[in-house]
């Protein structure tokens, strides 16, 4: 879902991408126009519509065709090699449920800032096994406390801003203060996701620049001491049917529908990054690729206070998720017990019924007990280690992620989503729509809709995007071209500043 979102090593990507030996060809102007038909503006609302359980909906039974798709995959597949991989699979699960539990906080990294800047090998290795990681140190503490005073000030000045819940606000619809503009354009945080962007691998034909992040406008969050309402349960950002239902997202995950889970790299980006992510134009759809959604600490907050919490293997999981659906079990819980309910003989691969656990259409995809079981999702989602102001919280495309349940803490726990954006010429086309979405002050195309910001006293404007890079990173100026760019990321550049309007 949308809410919930970080230069020594620009040089290295700079390196990698002069490999890049052929450029792909532009598109046709007339293929940039289709990338963006006018999007349909969303109904008004708040965080609440995004997700079935928060809505209160009971799960659908989806129609026919999501058995024949089950049946595609599956007839794909080598059945045997699916059931193999499957029990390994599924021990897999258990044995690392044992070791979260364990670890607790230390199964979440925890990298200072510099050392993301400058990460050795074991540095990436740790962060490319959880998918999750705690950065320390990006922007100066006295700063992030000063936009969480701003933010107080903002709302205090409109009392009219929505928010979620309606009688006690704290997840606001608020997308355009100052203090966000500032932290999204921050060159620490810039910095930070080129970082990022630089843990994944694109080949020489793709023209995804991970050097040139663009800039995601999202909500903020500002949870009180003693709230239990804002309690997001385990769920996947980018969609939820549409991991399976569109050719390309699937292709993403190819390993692991093939029976060979163990062989699956997250942090390949080309298929991801082409992905439709939003099949239904769901409350929650994300129009845009995030290849890490992070959010900013404005506050001190340690695990009971509120925070984040992940499933910290991003393999283990994002295998699971994919080869839930391709199997049912034979006996319930109730009839055989915990332990002969999971065992790999009470499950058979399913081309029967339409289920997909967990992954309505036009919502996000959840998990729970019952829907994805060999997960224990009560010993291994874990909370992350404790974040002072300006630290950040990232975690991958697929990590399952939810909100504690409770803030036991004693002050606010507040954090500005903000995540990682390659450009892309998807994402290119977004962010030249969300500019017109700040200039009319109104919620950006992926939020719910309604009047937003307008009329507020302190919004933001487009002279508030400070600094070259922030501007580019909005579509408001043109990304530089030069010949002697690595022929990837200029042809990137070409592409957006088509999409922006500058050529
Ligand atoms: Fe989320």
């Amino acid at each position: 879902m949308t809410t919930s979102s970080h230069i020594t090593r620009l040089a290295r990507r700079g390196l990698q991408t002069a490999t890049h030996a052929t450029p792909p060809p532009p598109p046709p102007m007339m293929s940039m126009a289709a990338l963006a038909p006018k999007r349909k503006p969303r109904a008004e609302g708040d965080i609440g519509s995004v997700f079935a359980s928060l809505s209160g909906e009971e799960a659908a039974v989806l129609p026919p065709r999501f058995r024949d798709l089950k049946r595609q995959i599956i007839n794909d597949a080598d059945r045997a090699a699916l059931t193999a991989s499957w029990g390994r699979l599924t021990a897999r699960l258990a044995q690392a449920a044992d070791e979260i539990e364990t670890a607790k906080q230390d199964a979440v990294p925890t990298v200072a800032y510099d050392d993301l800047i400058n990460a050795d090998s074991g540095t990436i290795a740790r962060i490319k096994r959880a998918g999750a990681l705690v950065l320390t140190g990006v922007v100066p503490r006295p700063e992030a406390e000063g936009w969480l005073r701003q933010v107080e000030e903002y709302v205090a000045a409109n009392p009219q801003v929505k928010g979620f819940p309606a009688d006690d606000k704290q997840v606001f619809e608020v997308y355009w203060s100052k203090p966000q503009l500032a932290a999204r354009a921050h060159p620490r945080s810039v910095a930070a996701q080129r970082a990022l962007l630089s843990l994944f691998a694109s080949s020489p034909a793709s023209s995804v620049s991970l050097a040139s992040p663009l800039m995601y406008a999202d909500r903020l969050r500002v949870r009180h001491p003693g709230d239990s309402r804002f309690a997001l349960g385990p769920h996947m950002d980018g969609g939820s049917i549409e991991r399976w239902e569109d050719p390309t997202y699937r292709s993403v995950y190819a390993a692991i529908l093939q029976g060979q889970w163990e062989a699956f790299d997250a942090f390949e980006i080309e298929a991801r990054s082409a992905a439709n992510q939003n099949l239904y134009d769901g409350a929650g759809a994300c129009g845009i690729f995030r290849a890490f959604q992070g959010w900013t600490s404005l506050s001190d907050t340690g695990p009971g206070e509120g925070t984040l919490r992940v499933y910290p293997l991003i393999k283990e999981e994002t295998a699971y998720t994919l080869l839930r659906p391709l199997f049912r079990e034979l006996k319930s819980k109730a009839e055989v017990g915990h332990e002969a309910y999971l065992a790999p003989d009470n499950w058979v691969l399913d081309t029967e019924t339409t289920d997909f656990p967990g992954a309505p259409p036009a919502r996000s995809q959840e998990f729970n007990d019952d829907t994805h079981p060999h997960l224990q999702l009560s010993r291994s989602m874990v909370s992350i280690p404790r974040v002072r102001p300006g630290d950040q919280a990232w975690w991958h495309a697929d990590t399952i992620h939810a909100v504690e349940a409770a803030h036991r803490g004693t002050g606010p726990s507040a954090v500005m989503y903000i995540p990682t954006v390659p450009l892309t010429r998807v994402n290119a086309a977004y962010v030249r729509d969300q500019l017109e979405s700040l200039r009319d002050a109104v919620p950006p195309p992926d939020f719910p809709g309604g009047t937003g910001e307008q009329g507020f006293v302190g919004t933001g404007t487009v002279g508030d995007v400070v600094g070259h890079t922030a501007r580019q990173a909005m579509g408001i100026e043109p990304f530089e071209l030069s010949p002697d760019m690595p022929a990837g990321e200029r042809a990137a550049r070409e592409d957006a500043n088509k999409i922006f309007g500058f050529a």
